[in-house]
């Protein structure tokens, strides 16, 4: 059988696939229940400073091939994940926090904090599209470096970013430049698109009540952006390990990511849709692709991708 084992940021993963940030994954319950799955990894829901109810609802859609949220952050604030980490730890897998303070200065008291906690490593979430009023810090590349800087100074757990989607040549270059200023051990990409719009033609009406039913876009839909994400960055960072989330629902869908150049991948549509047995189902179709094609492990093919000369 072929091994999807994976390792990145000094953590080794029996399985290369686990959980996105925000699927299933807030209360202790559902980040037990990623325990006890078969994902590779337990991933936190983004926290915040303080606790928070997140957007009105309805705030979540399921789609023909995806889905649309705009949740606003609802956490437990990152006391309560830090107080849960020994408890995920228990679960014998490298347990992450996602990070997504609402200032630099939230983050920084969150990261200084995270650095006393049994979290193995950090994803600092720089694209959430979903709070009023707030831009996404990813988008703003001056910004972006000035928290790279100040947090990266005081991170001690290995500092992963999560990304949104870039959609032109220059700024895949502008971004990855700034990243190779500093030590980041792995990249998530991408976040959901942000500010999409879907509308209910029968009602004459948007489908999420946050921002006049803007939201952020997942699945199906956005798997070409993330292919293409994961792509680029690879290309530019080749040492910095690609972790590929966006549109994965089938094994086939993460050798792809992987020929792209991923290392890892996340799942967070279809584990809303399928629930944690979606972790066993995509690792298994994988294995099948690999035994039939005859690769033993995702090195064989990792960043392989032929382009048509
Ligand atoms: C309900 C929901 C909540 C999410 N919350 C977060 C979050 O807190 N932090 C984050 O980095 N991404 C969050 N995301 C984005 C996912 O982690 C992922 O990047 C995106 O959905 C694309 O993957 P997918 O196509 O597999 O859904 C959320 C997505 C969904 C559907």
């Amino acid at each position: 059988m072929a091994d999807i084992s994976a390792s990145f940021a000094g953590l080794s993963l029996r399985k290369c696939i686990y959980n996105a940030s925000g699927a299933r994954s807030m209360t202790p319950e559902e980040l037990a229940a990623l325990g006890n799955s078969e994902a590779g990894a337990i991933l936190t829901k983004s926290c915040t400073l303080l606790p928070r109810e997140g957007n009105p609802e309805p705030r979540y859609q399921d789609l023909e091939w995806g889905s649309l949220n705009s949740m606003g952050l609802p956490n437990l604030g990152y006391e309560k994940y830090i107080e849960l980490s020994p408890e995920l730890k228990k679960y014998g897998k490298p347990v992450f926090a996602s990070v997504s303070g609402l200032s630099l200065e939230d983050n920084m008291k969150i990261i200084e904090a995270m650095n006393a906690s049994e979290f193995d490593a950090v994803e600092l979430n720089l694209s959430c599209p979903n709070i009023p009023g707030k831009p996404q810090v990813g988008y703003d590349f001056e910004d972006t470096e000035k928290y790279l800087e100040e947090i990266s100074a005081i991170c001690r757990k290995p500092l992963g970013l999560k990304l949104p989607p870039y959609f032109d040549f220059a700024h895949f270059e502008q971004m990855a430049g700034i990243i190779k200023k500093f030590r980041v051990r792995f990249l998530s990409c991408i976040n959901a698109i942000g500010n999409a719009l879907v509308i209910d033609s029968e009602k004459e009406i948007v489908i999420i009540k946050p921002k006049g039913g803007f939201g952020g876009l997942g699945g199906r839909y956005i798997k070409p952006a993330a292919l293409a994400n994961v792509r680029k960055f690879h290309e530019l960072l080749p040492d910095i390990p690609i972790i590929g989330v966006g549109g994965i629902f089938t094994g086939r869908d993460v050798f792809e990511f992987v020929l792209a150049g991923a290392t890892a991948v996340q799942l967070g549509t279809v584990l809303m849709q399928e629930g944690t047995s979606c972790f066993g189902r995509v690792a298994r179709e994988l294995e099948e692709i690999m035994d039939k094609k005859g690769y033993p492990s995702l090195e064989r093919f990792r960043g392989k991708l032929k382009v048509i000369e």
